[in-house]
């Protein structure tokens, strides 16, 4: 018989900048998906890739003197490399500039048309190019753009349209016939209020204004608009319309779409219309899941508030940073990113919970008997309870799965890591060790303590690619108790060689130090992207003996003012930062700066000194800082002093 199949994709990423953590987020969740699904004997389809088309990669392309191909090229190989790094097991990775899916994306556009699903009209409408999205008045906040809050251009051309709205009464019907449809059911209810019920209008699908894009092949000015490009990936991938289309046989319909939540709209009313219109199954499900956002707001490429995900798996290793991932927030909501809830997690979960369990139970098997577990054992009290714990955890962890519950799943889990930590302290096998006629008890005990390990270490295999080999490793588990099916089966743990006290799978994070040294990452790149962007800008100006020499205009930008120190303290677990309250003019700033080194909080109290006013506050360790100080320092002896000011003035007197 045939393997029942599996079809998981991610979105499609726009290659015009860095990946940061909040894209790993979408793909380490979908290859959670897709190697749970493997191990539960499924035959599994898991694509992701690139969406390369459209004005804004055009323009950034023209803006670094390469062609939008030469500019993808870069960054797509970037972003398969991070894939590696991720260990990401997609199963397939799609470019839209691919020869095959250009050539799909015309027969699917000209199908379209000869049914008269797409018409040739004009389009007026207001323009987000960052956004690559038309917007409506009424859906502008502020006037801006609702998505990324930037300014939008009023556009008018000559435009190809899809008949979404013929597909209206189809899609409420299949919003409240089938309410597995959308997922989390918030976001379908959304769609069915928001935009459904009031109606839907023809969408604009072609574009004349830029032409890196699949052109039209029936009207080559045109070229295909963004969104039937980038959706047709789901099923050009499979070889639909092509001469291979066997995977498109085997796989289609999806059996889930992973989205973020501002692109279900596209996948779950576009995106199915297309489909009805091509007469094809609709995926069973949509997923849309929610945003990782930094303190002050969503990460973006564009906004460059950006979390390196390289930088944190060379520093915390992978299994970590996928745990952390799907492990913090429930799948669906958004939730806050820090570097600060990323180390506490490893450090309570991981290196405590985990593993501690890990190098306990090995270090006493190996103290109490050498390494390998005798035969005969003695069943006592805990055992069955433990044992009912941990037989069962499989199924509960996969009711969440299947849900795409990856939270709920890995908090089903721990409880089992829990509850074999709370064996040991129950049993405390240290004291029955003192006594040669426990052994069998003690030995039922390590047995058990081994068997709850090695069950844990198969059912974390899907968000953790490397840490069931170093358990499996050191417990020398036999590779036939390790498949999905035996975490199900309580005693099926044989030794193969003596079990391996090693290398701490997660050691702890001085959490401190930490802090210190990713600030210093984050500013450094903070400095480099602002270099980046501000060069092109310089370039054009004079340079006198390698200084860019800047306008006027650009110095009085910067409004520097007098302000005297009111307090100072030192900032609470750090040895370079003081907190002082500045008084400037009639306002109080609070303003922390690295100076403690220099400084002591009394010496500071009464300073009058010189303060950057109209810097954006920023959170540095937690405290709001309003401003800067200006300092001058010398980096070849390691000085600094502070800039004071020559005679009595007023606070919050202009420099100039
Ligand atoms: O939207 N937290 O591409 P994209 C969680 N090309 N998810 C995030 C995130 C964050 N901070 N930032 C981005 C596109 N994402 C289109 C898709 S599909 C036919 C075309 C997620 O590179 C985002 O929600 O802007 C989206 O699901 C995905 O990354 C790709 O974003
Ligand atoms: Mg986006």
């Amino acid at each position: 018989m045939d393997k029942k199949t599996f079809y998981i994709t991610t979105p499609i990423y726009y290659p015009s900048g860095k990946l940061h953590i909040g894209h790993s987020y979408t793909t380490v969740a979908a290859d959670a998906m897709a190697r749970y699904k493997r191990l539960q004997g499924y035959d599994v389809m898991f694509l992701t890739g690139t969406d390369e088309h459209g004005q804004k990669i055009q323009r950034v392309a023209e803006e670094d003197g390469v062609t939008p191909k030469e500019y993808v090229d870069k960054i797509v190989d970037g972003i398969k490399k991070l894939w590696n790094l991720m260990k990401i097991t997609n199963d397939k990775f799609i470019r839209t500039t691919d020869q095959e899916h250009v050539e799909t994306v015309q027969k699917i556009f000209k199908a379209l048309y000869d049914k008269g699903d797409i018409y040739k009209s004009e389009y007026e409408g207001l323009y987000c190019t960052p956004c690559e999205s038309f917007w409506t008045e009424t859906q502008l906040v502020d006037g801006k753009c609702p998505d990324c809050g930037r300014a939008v251009e009023k556009t008018r051309e000559e435009s190809y349209f899809f008949r979404l709205s013929k597909y209206q009464d189809r899609l409420i019907k299949l919003f409240e016939e089938d309410t597995e449809f959308v997922q989390p059911s918030s976001r379908r209810n959304e769609m069915l209020n928001n935009f459904l019920r009031p109606g839907l209008e023809d969408l604009c699908v072609s574009r004349t204004s830029f032409n890196w894009g699949v052109p039209v092949t029936f009207d080559e000015k045109h070229v295909v608009y963004v969104w039937i490009d980038a959706l047709s990936n789901y099923i050009t991938a499979l070889g639909y319309l092509s001469d291979n289309d066997e995977n498109f046989k085997k796989f289609w319909p999806a059996d889930v779409h992973l989205v973020g939540k501002e692109i279900v709209r596209f996948h779950t009313i576009i995106w199915p219309a297309m489909l009805m219109a091509l007469d094809l199954p609709l995926p069973k499900q949509v997923f849309g899941h929610g945003w990782l956002v930094l303190e002050g707001g969503k990460m973006s490429k564009s906004k460059g508030n950006v979390v390196d995900p390289v930088v944190l798996i060379e520093k915390y290793g992978l299994d970590a940073i996928r745990y952390f991932l799907l492990r913090e927030v429930p799948f669906g909501a958004d939730g806050v990113f820090s570097n600060e809830a990323l180390i506490t997690r490893i450090n309570s979960d991981l290196a405590n919970d985990l593993g501690n369990l890990v190098s306990r139970t090995t270090a006493m098997i190996n103290k109490y008997f050498g390494g390998v577990i005798p035969e005969t054992r003695e069943k006592g009290e805990f055992d069955l309870e433990l044992r009912s714990v941990l037989a069962s955890t499989k199924t509960r962890t996969e009711e969440y799965l299947d849900k795409l519950q990856f939270s709920a799943a890995l908090a089903e889990i721990w409880k089992s890591v829990s509850r074999t930590n709370k064996y040991i302290d129950e049993t405390m096998p240290w004291a029955l060790a003192k006594n040669e006629e426990n052994k069998a008890r003690l030995a039922e005990i390590m047995y058990n303590l081994a068997e709850s390990i090695r069950i844990i270490s198969i059912l974390i295999q899907p968000f953790m690619p490397e840490t069931p080999h170093k358990i499996w490793a050191q417990l020398a588990v036999a590779e036939e108790d390790r498949t999905w099916e035996s975490a199900g089966q309580w005693g099926a743990y044989k030794q193969v060689s003596p079990v391996t006290s090693g290398e701490i799978i997660f050691p702890r994070i001085d959490l401190e130090k930490e802090m210190e040294a990713l600030a210093e990452i984050e500013a450094k790149a903070k400095e480099t992207a602002g270099a980046k962007t501000t060069k092109p800008a310089l370039e054009k100006e004079e340079q006198t003996q390698g200084v860019a020499l800047i306008g006027i205009e650009d110095f009085t930008r910067v409004e520097l003012k007098v302000a005297k120190v009111l307090s100072c303290e030192k900032v609470e677990k750090s040895d370079k930062l003081l907190k002082l309250k500045l008084q400037c003019g009639t306002e109080e700033r609070q303003v922390v700066s690295g100076i403690a080194q220099y400084y002591t909080p009394e010496e500071m109290i009464g300073k009058v000194l010189i303060l950057a006013a109209n810097l954006k506050p920023a959170k540095i360790r937690g405290i709001e800082s309003q401003g800067m100080i200006l300092a001058a320092s010398d980096d070849e002896s390691g000085k600094l002093v502070l800039v004071t000011v020559d005679g009595d003035i007023p606070t919050g007197s202009r420099v100039s």
